[in-house]
């Protein structure tokens, strides 16, 4: 069957979703944003993705995030991307904030990993290849590299954005005392900072302990959640045993380890401080990140379009009071 030409929901930005200014910076991003690391790849139906990509952008979703690793294989939600671009999105390019990055493994050799200027310039030129991309709205390091300065990483994004490949950068998963000299010497670049990507959810409170709210903050730069969902541990998908269909079924990232009974427990009295609230626990999970203005966006992973729009209700109610926080705090084991 030829495929219907996409036409985007005309009501896309009166459906519920928020924007906020993404630090001290013209953008704003939408506050849930979709990421690309698992369900894109060639290992899933194409179909699917495209529905869920098409669901996003009816719903307002303007941002979505990739790597170039992502997948599995590598690449091949950037190609999935590029599809969706060329068959529905092309006309819509201008209004999409869509990301990628370079920091983890992607080619053998000794150029196809971390943080050289070697790496990140080859790389961003194969993913906008394969996300039929005349450029990106962000470009980040994906990670700190121990091994090479952090100036010539700095360096690479600036000349990235002078050279029209990508209108910003940002910086993912840095320790803040590295984190502290990329902000300087992006500003002194007049290539400021536009985000911090971390992990960042009930389960994970790093940014908040390590002071990476705040040093983005401070540095006029946005945050963006990854993991919002703790991969899908801080949602219902756990509570009646382990679906064939689930993250942990299918191997990867989530381990089976990770679902100990204290962290099974756990899940269970987040589970009902949600019911409680009239939420799921994914909306929950989510709305507790958005409480907070230091967080500009959360970017969850859906393996659905049922799973998204149960996420897209967490903007319904954001806001908690003293005691729920508590209570999730404790029920999180902190
Ligand atoms: N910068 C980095 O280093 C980094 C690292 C990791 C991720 N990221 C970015 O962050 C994005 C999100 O990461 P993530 O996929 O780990 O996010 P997540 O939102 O924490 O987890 C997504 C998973 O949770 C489950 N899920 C989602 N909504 C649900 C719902 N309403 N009910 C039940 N289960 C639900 C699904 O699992 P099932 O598949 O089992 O259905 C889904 O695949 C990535 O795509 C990527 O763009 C960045």
């Amino acid at each position: 069957m030829i495929n219907p030409i996409y036409s985007p929901a005309s009501d896309r930005y009166e459906s519920g979703m928020s924007y906020r200014r993404c630090g001290r910076s013209g953008i704003l991003l939408p506050a849930i944003s979709l990421g690309l690391w698992h369900n894109f790849g060639d290992v899933d139906t194409f179909a699917n993705s495209l529905r869920k990509a098409h669901f996003a952008f009816d719903q307002g979703i303007t941002h979505f995030d990739l790597a170039n690793n992502y997948g599995p294989s590598f690449g091949s939600a950037e190609e999935t991307f590029g599809q969706i671009m060329k068959k529905s999105f092309a006309p819509y390019r201008d209004e999409l904030f869509i990301s990628t990055k370079a920091g983890h493994d992607m080619w053998p050799g000794p150029y196809g990993n971390w943080g050289s200027r070697k790496y990140l310039m080859a790389s961003l030129d194969q993913s906008l290849r394969r996300m039929n991309l005349d450029y990106v709205d962000i470009f980040y390091s994906h990670r700190y590299d121990p091994e090479t300065p952090v100036e010539e990483t700095m360096q690479a994004l600036v000349d990235i954005v002078r050279q029209g490949k990508a209108l910003y950068v940002g910086i993912s998963k840095y320790p803040a005392d590295k984190a502290a000299i990329a902000y300087d010497y992006l500003a002194d670049h007049d290539v400021p900072c536009l985000l911090y990507q971390g992990r960042y959810n009930i389960f994970n409170r790093e940014p908040q302990t390590e002071g990476i709210l705040d040093q983005a903050a401070a540095n006029g730069a946005g945050f963006i959640a990854f993991s919002p969902l703790s991969q899908g541990l801080l949602t219902d998908r756990y509570l009646g045993g382990i679906p064939a269909d689930s993250r942990v079924a299918r191997g990867g990232f989530l381990k089976k380890e990770s679902l100990t009974p204290e962290t099974l427990a756990s899940i269970k009295a987040l589970n009902e401080i949600a019911a409680r609230r009239g939420q799921t626990l994914a909306e929950m999970a989510l709305a507790w990140l958005l409480k907070d203005n230091s967080v500009t966006s959360v970017i969850i992973g859906a393996s659905s379009v049922e799973q998204m729009a149960d996420n897209l209700k967490a903007l319904r109610n954001t806001s908690f009071t003293s005691e729920e926080l508590a209570e999730i705090d404790r029920a999180a084991g902190l």
